[in-house]
């Protein structure tokens, strides 16, 4: 079984993605109690997620984990990593495609990613075309938006979003001719149309998922026939439990 962990809906994209390539039996936490991880002070994440890996580790027959979350992967390091007793595989922003493009580049994360990751901070001090953005709380807006998509909601979001992306006179000549964007959240490609919308033209995704996917892949020893996804929400929420399992359908 592989474990998936996120602070929401956000793993199902990494497990739709692994599905492209294999069928295996998941376990997915969905850690929507601490959610979002990506605003909270690094070392309370990192025991949050060490719980939530012990927990699992406790009760679920486990191959392998995969944080299918950046700002996890970008927090948890080797120190956390030699200690625990399985091996885990971290998701990251496609970074190294996103610097091929011509135009101009953002990397859109969470504050924890852009400030925390080793992996990021390489990219950002070796190529200086590339913009950083985060919006605060925007994983649990998300979560909140899909647990009931209507236009009410779709105009929150679209509000959220337009502030986050044009507010600051500083970056909103470079963000409204933003070209390319690498999504470094997992919860960013749910609203990927959303996130279109608010540019008016069309914009190159990088999406951080196919990479953690294709390196799952090498890792499974046997293959099923067929798959199966266990669902776990650290805090009940039937609606969006119920729309994490459609995305699924
Ligand atoms: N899906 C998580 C990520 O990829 C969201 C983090 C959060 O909860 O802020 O970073």
């Amino acid at each position: 079984m592989i474990a998936v962990i996120d602070s929401g809906s956000g793993g199902a994209n990494v497990i739709l993605e692994c599905l492209k390539y294999y069928n295996y039996d998941f376990i997915y936490l969905v850690d929507n109690k601490n959610c979002p991880y990506g605003d909270k002070p690094i070392e309370d994440v990192k025991k949050i997620i060490i719980s939530n890996i012990n927990f699992l580790l406790k009760k679920f027959d486990i191959d392998f984990i995969i944080l299918g979350c950046n700002t996890a992967s970008s927090i948890i390091g080797y120190e956390e990593l030699e200690r625990i007793k399985c091996p885990i595989l971290k998701t990251k922003p496609d970074l190294p495609s996103l610097v091929k493009q011509n135009g101009k580049k953002l990397l859109f994360a969470t504050k924890n990613t852009i400030d925390n990751s080793n992996y990021v901070k390489y990219f950002l001090l070796n190529y200086n075309d590339i913009k950083t953005l985060y919006i605060k709380s925007l994983p649990k807006y998300i979560d909140n938006y899909l647990s009931n998509v209507n236009k009410e909601n779709y105009e929150k979001l679209e509000k959220i979003l337009k502030k986050g992306l044009f507010f600051h006179k500083k970056t909103k000549k470079y963000l409204k001719n933003t070209t390319n964007i690498a999504l470094g959240c997992t919860h960013f490609k749910h609203i990927e149309k959303e996130i279109t919308n608010c540019f008016d033209k069309k914009i190159n995704y990088f999406y951080c998922e196919k990479n953690v996917a294709k390196i799952s892949n090498f890792l499974i020893k046997k293959k099923k026939q067929d798959f199966s996804i266990k669902v776990i929400l650290t805090k009940k929420d039937d609606s969006l439990k119920k729309s994490i399992m459609d995305l699924f359908l």
